[in-house]
């Protein structure tokens, strides 16, 4: 009985959860907010909706995919036109991987083209992730690769002539190609870990011709909000933040 109460209570903190409603504890009146993709910068875009409800923020939000647009609208949080935006105060996003010097790996979701194009913008990028996420060195979860449809097969040879790496395309669940909001497709890059030269990496994928982007994203963690099962919530940032 004692064991079962203990487990009870033990999994009752959800890590995620946790790291994202600290991060909405940055948002302050006047805001431009980036609202980022995922399971856990959902639970950022639930804890501001409810936050709206008895505290009159004037905020600009901008979603960084079409699901994160429906789940803004259903809290109605005030989303502005991604041309409206040139620079955003703070974006609350997740992660698949962070390193110890705050590089990140992101793009699980399919949504690494427009979560980019928001990090590059943002003034303080908060990433938010359960301990899982954090790694001494990325590359054990596939690095996505967002790809120009029409010639993605030709773009995977040259990743795997360049970089000697195996990158299939993501697919539906219908078993069909993947395809981004953006109407892109994702090729995930199987490193392994560690990732061979995270700081060169980048700009060496981006100049594969027929690659789009990468979920490499090197410079834009501002703040790492970490949650533990435990329910302890660490933040970190890099030197100088
Ligand atoms: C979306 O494209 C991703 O970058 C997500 O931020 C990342 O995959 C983390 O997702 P979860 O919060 O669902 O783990």
């Amino acid at each position: 009985m004692t064991s079962l109460a203990f487990s009870l209570i033990t999994y009752a903190v959800n890590p995620k959860q946790i790291a994202a409603e600290r991060a909405v504890t940055y948002i302050r009146d006047g805001m431009d907010v980036g609202l980022g993709t995922g399971s856990t910068a959902a639970y950022a875009i639930a804890a501001l909706g409810k936050r709206l409800q008895t505290e009159p923020l004037r905020l600009r939000c901008v979603a960084t995919s079409l699901a994160t647009e429906e789940l803004a609208r259903a809290q109605n949080i005030p989303l502005a036109a991604w041309d409206d935006v040139r620079r955003l105060d703070v974006t609350i996003d997740g992660a698949d991987e962070a390193d110890p010097q705050f590089r990140l790996i992101k793009g699980g979701g399919g949504a690494l083209l427009r979560e980019k194009i928001v990090a590059a913008i943002t003034e303080a990028e908060i990433i938010v992730v359960d301990n899982s996420k954090v790694v001494p060195a990325l590359g054990a979860h596939p690095l996505p690769v967002v790809v120009v449809p029409f010639a993605w097969q030709s773009t995977q040879a040259r990743l795997r002539e360049r970089f000697g790496v195996e990158a299939p395309p993501r697919l539906a669940p219908d078993g069909g190609m993947f395809v981004s909001d953006d109407g892109c497709y994702v090729l995930d890059a199987a490193f392994g870990a560690p990732l061979p030269s995270p700081d060169t990496l980048e700009a060496e994928i981006k100049s594969v011709i027929g690659v789009v982007e990468s979920g490499l994203f090197l410079g834009h963690c501002q703040r790492l909000i970490i949650g533990h099962p435990d329910g302890r919530i660490e933040e970190k940032a890099p030197p100088g933040q």
